[in-house]
This record gives structure tokens, C-alpha cells and sequence, in this order.
């Protein structure tokens, strides 16, 4: 017997066809479409508010097709010579709007914010982006484990082949960051420039992830200006929200500015 289909059901399915999200994990766009149907006047404005926030959290950060063929093909071609094998990172890492930005600082991102830890085993990469691809300037042990979440499956199994082709043991796979928030256990998470789009979508989203996550070492990053580098007090506006919550739960903050970005290392005591 056929059950009847809902209108979340239909809203995902309308959604999904057009080429832009046929790729975005379902999560995300039923968590985003209940909330629309349950606000919107009707069916299509229910589907168009829908496909607008889908854009301003993910979409907006691709400005054309990526096609992972090839950049794949390109990867393959520079396997085993690290100088050209960076520079094909390096001009993959264009591909996406919030990756692109880091570039100009990316040889001292994360020399600078991670020159201090300990020995790192485990990290997570939450909302990853292509920011993967930047692997080779991460300052980790060959042995590292790492795992990347985002909400496009095309770039997630990418992403999976990319570590492979690097020799990274990992994994990359498709996750909404709040149905349910990770919780798996790690030694660092980098939350680069994530926050704000995660709040566009949930206010609480913030607090909501500090407290799931399970890693005494967080760097936690927000652009320093708007999308298109029109807004620049947007930083000021968002550090001056995110500082406290990290004050009330106790745990120690360390901040770094970069041109592009303005980072905090969190250290959970
Ligand atoms: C500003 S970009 C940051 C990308 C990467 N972290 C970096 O710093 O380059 C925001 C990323 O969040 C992803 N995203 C948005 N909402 C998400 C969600 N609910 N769960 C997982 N990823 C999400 C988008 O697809 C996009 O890649």
C-alpha cells in the first residue's frame, strides 16, 4: 500500500531535483524546510524560502560548478611529487569561496594557531568546505586520523578520494552539523568559519555544538568580512557573541588575526 506523502516529503523531493541541491544531504534540507512550511503562507513559498537559506549556508560558497572529476584527475597527475601536489591543492582551494579567502594566510594559519598542542591523533574538520585539501600545511604526524563532515555527498566522496591520494587515513562523509551535533570523540575540531552560517539556520547552534562536542582542543574561526568583503564590522560582531560563551563554560581562549579571518584556540580545562 502506497502511504500518503507529506509535505516535508514533497518539499525535499522539489527541492533535490534541481541540479544545485541534488547533491546536499536530505538532513539539511528537511531540517530547514519543516521550519518553512510550519511559517510560510503556502507550498511554494514554503519551497522558495527553503532553497533561499540552502543558498546563503552552502550554495553562496560555490560560485560555479565544481567538477571533482577533474580536479581528481589533476591530483592523480602530481601523486608522489609533494611541491606540485600542494600547488594542485592550492589551485583546487579556489574552487571555494571560503577556502580562496584562506589562502593568502594559509602559510601561517595553522603554523601559528596550532604551534602549541600536543601530539594530535584524532581531528575533526566540521563543515569542511575543500578546506581538507589544506592538509598538506597542517603541521600533523603522517599517522593522523582524520574526519570531515559537510553537507554535499558529490564533495564528500571527493574529499574521500582526495586522502587516499594523499595517504591520509580518514574519512570524508555527508553530515548536517545538527542532526544530532557530533559527539565522536577527538583531539582537535577545527569549526573554521562555520558558526555564523550554522545560526543563520539555528540561533541556539553555537552553544548547541560546543557542548556536544568531545575534544579538548577546538580552533574556531570567523571570516573578518561578509561575503563579497563588503560588511567589516561583522567580525567584532560575531567574537563579541561567541567570546562569552566560551568564558561561562570556563575554558581558555587564545586569539589570533590573520587578514582574512580571525581564529581562537579553545582549550577545554
Ligand atoms: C564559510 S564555509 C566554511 C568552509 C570551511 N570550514 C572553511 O573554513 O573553509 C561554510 C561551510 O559550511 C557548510 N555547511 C553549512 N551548513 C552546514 C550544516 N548544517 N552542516 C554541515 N555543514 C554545513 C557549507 O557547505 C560550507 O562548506
Amino acid at each position: 500500500m502506497d502511504l500518503p506523502t507529506s509535505s516535508l516529503d514533497k518539499l525535499a523531493a522539489a527541492i533535490q531535483v534541481t541540479p544545485k541541491y541534488r547533491h546536499l544531504t536530505p538532513d539539511l534540507i528537511r531540517r530547514l524546510g519543516e521550519r518553512e512550511l510550519a511559517v510560510r503562507g503556502s507550498f511554494k513559498e514554503a519551497v522558495k524560502a527553503t532553497k533561499n537559506k540552502l543558498h546563503q549556508v552552502a550554495g553562496a560558497y560555490q560560485e560555479s560548478k565544481i567538477n571533482y572529476d577533474r580536479a581528481l584527475a589533476q591530483l592523480r597527475k602530481t601523486v608522489g611529487d609533494a611541491a606540485a601536489f600542494q600547488h594542485t591543492c592550492t589551485q583546487l582551494l579556489r574552487l571555494h569561496t571560503s577556502t580562496a579567502e584562506r589562502l593568502p594566510i594559509l602559510d601561517e594559519f595553522y603554523r601559528t594557531t596550532l604551534a602549541d598542542l600536543p601530539p594530535i591523533h584524532k581531528v575533526l574538520d566540521l563543515a569542511c568546505g575543500l578546506n581538507p585539501l589544506t592538509l598538506p600545511w597542517m603541521p600533523f604526524s603522517p599517522e593522523v586520523e582524520y574526519v570531515a563532515y559537510d553537507v554535499y555527498t558529490d564533495m564528500m566522496a571527493f574529499l574521500g578520494e582526495f586522502m587516499g591520494l594523499a595517504g591520509v587515513r580518514g574519512r570524508a562523509e555527508p553530515r548536517d552539523l545538527l542532526t544530532p551535533p557530533p559527539n565522536e570523540p577527538a583531539d582537535l575540531v577545527l569549526l573554521l568559519k562555520t558558526l555564523p552560517c550554522l545560526e543563520q539556520t539555528d540561533k541556539h547552534a553555537a552553544a548547541t555544538i560546543l557542548d556536544a562536542l568531545q575534544a579538548p582542543y577546538l580552533l574556531i574561526s570567523f571570516p573578518a568580512h561578509s561575503l563579497g568583503g563588503r560588511d567589516k564590522g561583522m567580525a567584532t560582531h560575531y567574537t563579541d557573541q561567541f567570546i562569552p560563551l566560551i568564558q561561562q563554560r570556563g575554558w581558555q581562549i587564545t586569539p589570533f588575526t590573520f587578514a582574512t579571518e580571525i581564529a581562537f584556540l579553545v582549550k577545554k580545562v
